[in-house]
């Protein structure tokens, strides 16, 4: 009787111990799924949504001069039914709530090592964190450039989508323009000892990173981010992982990517002459307007940045033609 009785209760704290473990292994998974949850959606104030074309600009500081926010006008005059994403801890809102007619625009608010934890790229995010927390680490040095590249790369391979730098006029809609990035032909520019042909683009050296548009999870983006803190690190510098380290990964994913010329991609046919003044009749406004995909004014990001008589430049005058506004105003 005793035996068959202990016998009973072993079963029975047996069986207890078996569910307690499976309600224990449950509850871990549940919280396992919070977290990984928690760090998807975390990170960013604004999580890109699912059914809508993405385009992201990054800005760092709180002021932003007139001329960046006209040329934001124009990204939305072309792009109303796409989510714009302004990455940026310290710009207000309410700056931006007079294009916002679509509903699509948000100053995305982040943390970067939420967003970027257990992904690619955590590696310069774990050491750039903690310098710009004050830490010495080798003596490296981090820079808003140095985290506006890593960002750009670091959203459109997590999400999709268009990155562009602020300092773009747009003069059409870009949506369609898949896995795309442009590159300086004839060896205009020259940043590597290889040359590539393309359909679009001839003998380029070069490839500019201040407009591309990739699919979510493109392996050339994963690659970028993966080699990005090294570069970082054995490079530093103004743009350690720009352009020069981009151009190191074309072997691999070549036949990946589309190459558009940038003498129309960002419109530097008109490089030398775009502050110049020139007559309403010239033949640039229109063939500007016409062929380019945005007009880059190379502001890099200058809180300062002003063009002279600015209504009277080339710039001026293809603004004046597509928006619906007057640069004076
Ligand atoms: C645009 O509208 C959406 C939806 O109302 C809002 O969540 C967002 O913050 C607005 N953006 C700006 C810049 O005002
Ligand atoms: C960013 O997230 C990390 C990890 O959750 C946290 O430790 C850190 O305090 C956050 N940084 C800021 C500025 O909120
Ligand atoms: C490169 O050559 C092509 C063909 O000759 C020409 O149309 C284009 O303007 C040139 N581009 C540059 C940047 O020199």
């Amino acid at each position: 009787m005793k035996s068959s009785n202990n016998k009973c209760i072993c079963v029975i704290l047996f069986l207890f111990f078996v569910v307690e473990l499976f309600i224990l292994k449950m509850q871990k998974q549940i919280e396992q799924n919070k977290i990984n949850i928690k760090l998807n959606s975390a990170g960013l104030s604004h999580v890109p949504s699912e059914d809508k074309f993405h385009i992201f600009l990054v800005w760092k500081g709180q002021h932003i001069p007139n001329i960046y926010l006209k040329a934001f006008e124009t990204l939305v005059k072309f792009h109303q039914n796409a989510e714009i994403m302004i990455l940026s801890n310290e710009l207000e809102t309410k700056i931006f709530s007079g294009y916002n007619n679509s509903k699509n625009i948000f100053i995305v608010k982040y943390n970067l090592t939420q967003m970027v934890y257990q992904q690619p790229g955590y590696d310069f995010v774990e050491k750039a964190v903690k310098i710009l927390n004050g830490q010495n680490i080798n003596n490296l040095v981090v820079t808003p450039v140095h985290i506006s590249d890593f960002l750009r790369y670091f959203l459109v391979y997590s999400y999709g989508g268009l990155y562009l730098d602020f300092d773009m006029f747009v003069l059409r809609n870009l949506e369609s323009y898949k896995n795309t990035i442009g590159v300086d032909q004839n060896k205009s520019h020259v940043c590597s000892k290889k040359v590539y042909d393309s359909p679009k683009a001839k003998q380029f050296t070069c490839l500019c990173n201040c407009m591309f548009s990739f699919d979510r999870h493109h392996p050339f983006l994963e690659h970028a981010l993966t080699i990005y803190e090294k570069w970082w690190s054995e490079c530093q510098g103004y743009g350690p992982g720009g352009g020069t380290m981009l151009f190191t990964l074309l072997e691999y994913y070549y036949d990946k990517i589309n190459f558009m010329p940038n003498e129309y991609w960002i419109c530097n046919k008109y490089i030398r002459v775009r502050n110049n003044e020139l007559d309403d009749s010239s033949p640039a406004i229109q063939d500007a307007i016409n062929n380019c995909f945005v007009f880059h004014f190379y502001g890099s990001g200058d809180p300062n940045f002003k063009i002279e008589n600015i209504e009277k430049t080339l710039l001026g005058r293809v603004y004046n033609r597509i928006s619906y506004y007057s640069l004076n105003k």
